[in-house]
């Protein structure tokens, strides 16, 4: 009986049309196995990214690797004459008068799905007055005055078959048939992980630092920065004077990934003019492009960019606040930070820069470092509301007490001496109110919390600082 069915089974299996349905069925079977941890190691990456996008500070980026094979061809990509090391723009007549900036080089890196979004607003905002400032993107562009440049365009064969660069040869096909590149953005984000954009972004640091050098060689100061991130320029600029570029600086906000310390790239990357020598020195184009094979294997360029610095001795220092990772809405202001000047800030959208932009424009003197207590005086306060603001978190939580609804919470605030802000969480298990007297923060919209504010203490609290020089 038993010998009867296993006969009965191959014979069935014979059978042409069965055996083909059933292979299929097996790698169909094989497919769905083999992706969803590809999916799921996406959808955790993604979820990873938006809790270090909300504590750039306080937590680790993730650490992602691609595996998949591929078979692509290396697309054609028509070779951008050598690039004139003339100024990007032309500098405002209005702009303050800020020694130093003229040794200054500013880089932004973009990608070509992102960069119609936020580019024009940067430069005609936080740089409006940089003198020095180059985009590098992920596809050469000409965008009216602004030339964008290619900051891979140096990786060759066999890198350039990894699935990483399949949306780099996608980019210049569309753009040889006249498609309008911005049309993929959405789709695109280079901070997203996960999104083609994102994978294509780490590899450009390291080759940013070396292109930079060939435009403009023994500057004093090199910033390199992302198209999100606003510079404080009158306060950078007066930091940078009290520096000696000469020596070997490698300065940002730190964050690590297992031992390495190293400079997050979206807060801003400073490097003295000794320090990015040292670095052409050992990586001139060639040797640069041979960190490309590891980087594929890593999740992230400012990470790559630190170990390749750290190969040549120069040491991440971390000059957090002067370099943030923080956005208006983040920034803990009270005694911790808060005559210090306010060099950068990250997560930065057009609208803010535009809001920032105006806040700069209007400063009586704008040549003048721009300190965290300015910041929240002329540009947070009026937007820090003095009532309670429903569905909003404002993360006051360093004491925690028990209340039964947002006024009361707000009450207990007001009776906690030095308390600042309160927030009122619906569901929380017991202790539903958090006080915050450690600093002031305006926070984020949030589902189920109820944030409020103690304005006028904080503003006492002011009146006793003495004025920051
Ligand atoms: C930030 O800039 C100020 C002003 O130039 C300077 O005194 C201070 O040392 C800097 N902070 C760090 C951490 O480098
Ligand atoms: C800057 O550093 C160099 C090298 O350490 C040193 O020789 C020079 O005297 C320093 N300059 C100033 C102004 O401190």
């Amino acid at each position: 009986m038993g010998a009867t069915s296993t006969h009965d089974v191959l014979r069935f299996l014979n059978r042409p049309l069965v055996l083909r349905t059933f292979v299929v069925l097996l790698i169909i079977f094989t497919l769905v196995h083999f992706s969803n941890p590809i999916q799921e190691h996406a959808d955790k990456a993604r979820e990873k990214w938006q809790q270090w996008k909300e504590k750039p500070e306080h937590s680790e980026p993730q650490h992602i690797s691609y595996t998949k094979p591929s078979n692509h061809t290396p697309p054609h990509r028509p070779r951008p004459p050598p690039a004139k090391p003339k100024p990007q723009k032309e500098v405002d007549e209005d702009c303050p008068v800020l020694p130093g900036l003229e040794r200054l080089v500013i880089t932004v890196k973009t990608g070509a799905t992102e960069a119609s979004a936020r580019v024009p607003t940067l430069l005609s905002t936080s740089l409006r007055c940089a003198e020095n400032v180059f985009v590098f993107s992920d596809m050469e562009e000409q965008v009216g005055e602004l030339h964008v440049y290619d900051s891979l365009d140096t990786i060759k064969a066999p890198i350039l078959d990894h699935p990483d660069f399949d949306l780099y040869k996608t980019q210049y096909k569309l753009k040889a048939g006249g498609t309008n590149i911005a049309a993929l953005k959405g789709m695109d984000d280079p901070r997203l992980p996960g999104d083609a954009a994102w994978a294509l972004d780490k590899y450009k640091n390291i080759h940013i630092v070396e292109k930079t050098w060939r435009l403009r060689p023994n500057m004093d100061w090199y910033l390199h920065i992302d198209a999100d991130t606003y510079v404080m320029l009158p306060s950078l600029v007066h930091w940078l004077r009290s520096l000696n570029h000469t020596e070997p600086h490698y300065m940002g906000s730190l964050t690590s990934i297992g031992l390495l310390n190293f400079a997050h790239g979206g807060s801003g990357i400073l490097l003295s003019q000794a320090a990015t020598k040292n670095f052409i020195d050992i990586y001139d184009d060639t040797k640069a492009a041979e960190w490309d094979e590891s980087t594929s294997k890593e999740c992230c360029g400012d990470y790559m960019l630190g170990r390749a610095l750290t190969e040549t001795e120069a040491w991440a220092e971390d000059v957090a606040p002067n370099i943030s990772g923080q956005y208006p809405a983040t920034v803990p202001f009270g005694p911790e930070r808060w005559c210090h000047l306010v060099g950068t800030l990250h997560h930065v959208s057009p609208m803010e820069a535009e809001l920032l932009g105006k806040f700069e424009r209007q400063r009586k003197d704008r040549s003048r470092p721009v300190s965290y207590a300015e910041l929240y005086t002329d540009f947070m306060h009026d937007r820090i509301s003095s009532g309670t603001v429903d569905d909003w978190e404002n993360g006051a939580s360093n004491i925690m007490v028990h209340a039964s609804s947002a006024a009361e919470c707000r009450h207990l605030c007001k009776e906690e001496p030095g308390c600042w802000r309160s927030m009122y969480t619906e569901d929380a298990e017991e202790e539903k109110c958090g006080l915050g007297t450690d600093f002031m923060l305006l926070g984020n919209p949030e589902k189920g919390r109820q944030s409020s504010w103690n304005r006028e203490r904080f503003d006492e609290w002011i009146a006793e600082q003495k004025p920051c020089d």
